[in-house]
């Protein structure tokens, strides 16, 4: 665990795992596997044999998991898919049944700042933003290919970015003379095109472009859904789901999900967000949301 903790420090942690309340013998999904440090805890909780199914669809990450939880031995079962996948996924494992999901949602820092796929804004690095390599679509495919209309789509609704009509025409002008490869090339035209007194205080001009892509290429709020609304059947009575998300349209939607779903209870009125000392710690946690439910212990 040593040498991976600074790599990734997992949010929200006890407090995601808590709502689950995992026992000896349950069997809990980690959709979003990561570096393990929220499967680890699950499995520390329900020993000495619950078990934890953990999807992570990228490689890197799913290696250094393994390593990682090389102690629980078969009490962890890793998937390489996208947690979307997740009925066929557990059809195929012969399960029928899960007393848990726990998804925290996006990238870990190990993705953002040292797997070199363009997800940072801070230094000079393929415009890629894959989460898995299988797939084929990337940011650069995106940024040079679709119409100037559908990205400041993309940059508004994904991004928040009140700029996108201007960006997405900048990117359009510069594309007809040069393809836009590289992370620092898009970083100068958006800094450009967003004038001086629009930049904003506390976080770079290129944040909200840069997320508005990821979750474009990675088809985040697509996965989302499909996985909440296939893990409704999946769910045992008394089971729980976790979400942590980073980003208001997640959380939105997440909400309304457990809102809209008569066999789910909700456990957290409003969202779950880390204290002082965490964010302090861990300023990626200064975003994070967390919410739960559970299925109701009457619905079969
Ligand atoms: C915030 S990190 C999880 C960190 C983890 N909870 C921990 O404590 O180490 C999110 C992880 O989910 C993975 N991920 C995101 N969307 C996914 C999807 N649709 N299918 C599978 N993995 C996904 C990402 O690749 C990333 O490694």
């Amino acid at each position: 665990m040593g040498i991976i903790t600074p790599i990734h420090q997992s949010v929200l942690l006890e407090e995601a795992v808590s709502y689950l309340a995992p026992v000896d013998g349950g069997i809990y999904v980690d959709g979003c596997l990561g570096l393990g440090g929220h499967t680890a805890r699950i499995l520390e909780v329900s020993q000495p044999g619950g078990r934890v199914i953990g999807f992570e669809w990228d490689a890197d990450a799913l290696a250094m998991a393994r390593q990682r939880l090389k102690q629980f031995g078969n009490r962890v079962t890793f998937v390489r898919k996208n947690y979307s996948s997740l009925k066929e996924a557990m059809a195929e494992l012969g399960i029928q049944g899960i007393d848990g999901l726990l998804l925290d949602l996006g990238l870990s820092s190990f993705q953002l700042d040292l797997s070199g796929r363009g997800f940072s804004f801070k230094g000079s690095e393929p415009l890629d933003m894959r989460m898995d390599d299988r797939t084929t679509e990337t940011a650069a495919d995106i940024i040079n290919t679709v119409t100037q209309e559908e990205l400041a789509d993309i940059f508004y609704l994904f991004g928040g970015e009140r700029q996108a009509r201007p960006i997405a025409a900048s990117i359009a002008a510069e594309r007809k003379n040069k393809k836009i490869l590289t992370t620092d090339q898009l970083v100068s035209i958006v800094s450009r095109a967003v004038p001086k007194r629009f930049h904003p205080k506390k976080i770079h001009v290129a944040t909200k472009v840069f997320q508005g892509l990821r979750i474009a290429v990675n088809r985040e709020l697509d996965n989302l859904v499909t996985v909440l609304e296939d893990s409704a059947t999946l769910l045992n009575p008394g089971a729980g789901i976790s979400v942590i998300s980073f980003h208001s349209l997640e959380d939105r939607l997440v909400k309304r999900f457990f809102k809209q779903n008569p066999a789910l209870d909700v456990l957290t009125s409003k969202p779950v967000e880390a204290g002082e000392e965490e964010r302090r710690r861990n300023p990626r946690a200064r975003s994070a949301k967390l919410r739960a439910c559970r299925k109701s212990a009457t619905v079969a």
